[in-house]
């Protein structure tokens, strides 16, 4: 089985003592991971079709543990370090990890649902931001830059590009249209695990950093925010918010480096990964 190689990665100068290995992914790991994130992709797919004013967030998390138990898979999130839902739905000024609790959308409402389905073996982590009714024209704004930095980053991605290539990209966009980054969190590799090296942080220089390489599998989820970019802790040790209760928004896609470019794993065969699209054709 070609699931993966082992890549000794040279240590930066500064911290020589550390060496890092990036997995190189072949042929059947990319099959793995297209069926993974295919399936996390019609989960988000069928979440918005859930999407209204009253709508209680642990409806949520049931209909993600319901499709989960439908399709052979397994929430990755489900007692992961203590965390005890299928998904993270992120409401409004809640920047990541929010709790599918009690707590009911309204109308206004901007939502983030994170969802990682494991598959055969394989993870496939994506997250959508999701609009109840007609949110103000500053949170659909919001919504469309932070996708538009995702897709920035992941068209920076190629063999021989760099790390900071992919950082440069979300961060340069996001700061041209007057928001901020969020620089506490950041992408990760996956694969058969689901948070792996390396860090793919949503900033950074263009040219510095890693060297990327055919078969890397990793996430591009940049959080932006309508404010600024500072973040704090809710005292359940998961929520973060924005220090300045400013809106903030993300969206996630699991991809792999190609020969000649990039392969998104966890887009909608119905196209309903980016924004913009209607709820109506979402229940068809
Ligand atoms: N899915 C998140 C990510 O993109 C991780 C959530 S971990 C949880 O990496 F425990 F908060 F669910
Ligand atoms: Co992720
Ligand atoms: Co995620």
């Amino acid at each position: 089985m070609d699931s993966y190689i082992n890549v000794p990665v040279a240590p930066a100068a500064k911290d020589a003592r550390r060496t890092e290995s990036i997995k190189l992914y072949g042929p059947d790991a990319f099959e793995g991971m297209r069926r993974a994130g295919a399936l996390t992709a019609a989960c988000l797919d069928g979440v918005a079709g859930l999407i209204r004013h009253g709508l209680p967030l642990s409806d949520i998390n049931t209909y993600v543990l319901d499709f989960a138990a439908s399709h052979d898979a397994t929430p990755a999130t489900l007692g992961y370090k203590g965390y005890k839902y299928a998904c993270c739905t992120s409401v409004n000024h809640v920047v990541c990890h929010g709790f599918p609790n009690e707590k009911k959308l309204r109308d206004g409402d901007i939502v983030n649902v994170d969802v990682t389905l494991i598959f055969d073996g394989w993870y496939g982590d994506s997250s959508r931001m999701y609009a109840v009714g007609k949110p103000k024209r500053a949170a659909e704004r919001l919504i469309q830059i932070t996708h538009e930095t995702m897709m920035r980053g992941i068209e920076a991605v190629r063999p021989g590009a760099r790390l900071g290539d992919i950082g440069h990209a979300i961060q340069s966009y996001a700061l041209s249209e007057r928001c901020s980054v969020v620089r506490d969190f950041c992408g990760h590799g996956i694969g058969q695990v689901f948070h792996d090296s390396p860090n793919i942080l949503n900033f950074g220089r263009a040219g510095e950093g890693l060297e990327l390489r055919e078969g890397m599998i990793f996430t591009v989820e940049p959080m932006i925010n309508l404010g600024r970019g500072d973040v704090k802790m809710l005292a359940d040790d998961w929520t973060a918010v924005t220090r300045d209760k400013s809106l903030s928004a993300q969206f996630e896609h699991s991809v792999g480096v190609t020969s000649d470019g990039v392969e998104i794993f966890t887009n909608s065969t119905k196209g309903l990964h980016a924004p913009g699209v209607e709820i109506e054709k979402a229940a068809t």
